[in-house]
């Protein structure tokens, strides 16, 4: 359990530059999930409603990413450094009555529970004032060095711009991860009295490492060796080769659960995503959202779920894109399908090639197998709807429904113009413009008759 006196701060204000994207950093996405959506969701469970957020290029947006999220955020309206951003959460942290502060940079997503109880734990077991974790790698290229003294201590941070003329910190391969714990007491002056006094411009809570030190603090660096996931991003480099991380920590999870992955490696995963042992994918593929398969479904290569649900023993067939989609037990959805939001598939329908629907519900059994648009359409259960139908949902200004009975057919190439209904049973013939309701075991057939004459100048 996290003392209710422990919280956290997210720092989130900064622009990202090296990202070269026009969106804030922390809102760039890694397997469908924003950095920043990550990290609430390891932090929000263990902190309950004690995480603060520095928000500052991009603020609005960032806000508006996190839409249920009220309490918690602090604007930093120039970013001046990571130290200047601690400080622009402070008052907030001390009205809250922490006595201990676990900062972690927002750019760090894939931040684990574990590495963060691991860090409380070792910051309580030693009483220390100020704990970070640090990281040794191959090669320490732009994050901050940690010199340590002597007797294995941790004497300073030095910033990759400040390194010149500084031998020990160029030796060292050993880096500030980025993730702290500090004591609220012990460390609020030094907050306050850092200066901008080096290469950056900027306030560095790196700084603080030295300043604590030197007021004979207890300091403590804790090494997680080359634990990647808890590196920094701050190139698209860095970011693909953390989604990849990502992505095999969760396929590694599904299949020692029991679900079937051929070509892990190519199923790009998120998160969010559920799916029971039992269920086979197909990589390449993408699992993204809030998407559930269900026990004996099977998701085939090429195709993109997104936020959708798959019941038992329904088969997603090559290269479908579902967006919303709700799809029953025992359906055949594609190849090549496309599923919109509000999609809706009863147990044992199907849909076919180049079969397009949005808002709109198949009943049970149903099938629209070639070449159809469904939308704002009910279709009861049993019906067909033949090649090629369009349900003409929209008038240029409104949206209208349509309305299909059980059991009806509905023949190849046929336009519904909305509002209409078709009654159960009923039958319309190909190539019908359907425009007024069609009855119950009714027949429609709503086309000119063909004609047949005698060719022009023949004999
Ligand atoms: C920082 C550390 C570095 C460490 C690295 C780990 C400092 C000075 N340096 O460097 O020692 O190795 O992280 O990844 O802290 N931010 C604000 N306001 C600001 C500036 C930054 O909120 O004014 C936020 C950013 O949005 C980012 C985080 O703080 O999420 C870190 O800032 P960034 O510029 O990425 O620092 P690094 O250069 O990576
Ligand atoms: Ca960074």
């Amino acid at each position: 359990m996290i003392p209710l006196t422990t919280g956290a701060v997210v720092l989130a204000a900064g622009k990202g530059t090296r990202m070269h994207s026009p969106r804030p950093k922390v809102l760039l996405t890694l397997a469908g999930e924003p950095m920043l959506g990550l990290l609430f969701a390891t932090l929000d469970p263990m902190f309950g409603g004690r995480v603060w957020t520095v928000i500052g290029h991009g603020a609005d947006h960032v806000r508006a990413a996190f839409p249920g999220r009220e309490a918690g955020w602090v604007e930093q309206c120039e970013q001046l450094g990571t130290g200047h951003a601690l400080q622009m959460a402070w008052p907030d942290l001390k009205e809250a009555g922490l006595t201990h502060v676990v900062v972690v940079n927002g750019d760090t997503p894939l931040l684990a529970p574990q590495d963060v109880e691991g860090l409380l734990a070792e910051t309580q077991a030693a009483d220390a004032d100020l704990a970070f974790l640090t990281l040794t790698l191959e090669d320490p290229g732009a994050f901050g060095r940690v010199v340590r003294d002597g007797k294995g201590r941790v004497a300073r941070i030095v910033e990759a711009k400040d390194l010149a003329g500084d031998a020990e910190a160029q030796a060292s391969r050993e880096i500030n991860a980025g993730i702290y714990c500090l004591k609220v007491a012990a460390l609020e002056e030094l907050l306050f009295s850092l200066s901008r006094d080096n290469a950056g411009r900027e306030y560095y809570l790196t700084d603080l490492i030295g300043m604590a030190r030197d007021k004979g603090l207890t300091v403590l660096g804790l090494d997680r060796g080359a634990e990647k996931e808890i590196m920094g991003i701050n190139s698209p480099a860095e970011l693909a080769d953390m989604e990849q991380a990502l992505c095999k920590r969760l396929t590694d999870k599904s299949l020692a659960a029991g679900v079937l992955i051929r070509f892990p490696d190519h199923v790009r995963m998120g998160p969010r995503v559920a799916i029971e042992p039992g269920a086979e994918i197909v990589g390449p593929c993408e699992l993204l959202g809030a998407t559930r398969v269900a026990a004996g479904a099977v998701v085939e290569s090429h195709c993109v779920l997104l936020d959708s649900e798959i019941g038992p023993g329904s088969r997603i067939r090559n290269f479908s894109h579902l967006e919303g989609a709700c799809v029953g037990a025992e359906c055949v959805v594609g190849p090549y399908a496309r599923l919109r939001p509000g999609a809706i598939m009863d147990e044992a329908s199907r849909v076919g090639n180049f079969v397009e629907m949005k808002k709109a519900r198949l009943g049970k059994g149903a099938k629209a197998n070639h070449l159809t648009y469904l939308g704002d359409a009910e279709v009861g259960a049993g019906s067909n709807i033949g090649a090629g139908t369009i349900t003409c949902n929209y008038d240029g200004k409104n949206k209208f429904v349509t309305e299909i009975g059980e059991k009806a057919f509905i023949g190849s190439n046929t336009a519904l113009v909305a509002p209409v209904k078709v009654g159960d049973r009923a039958l319309v013939g190909a190539g019908s413009v359907v425009t007024k309701d069609v009855p119950e075991d009714g027949m429609a057939i709503a086309r000119s008759r063909q004609v047949n004459l005698p060719k022009r100048g023949g004999s």
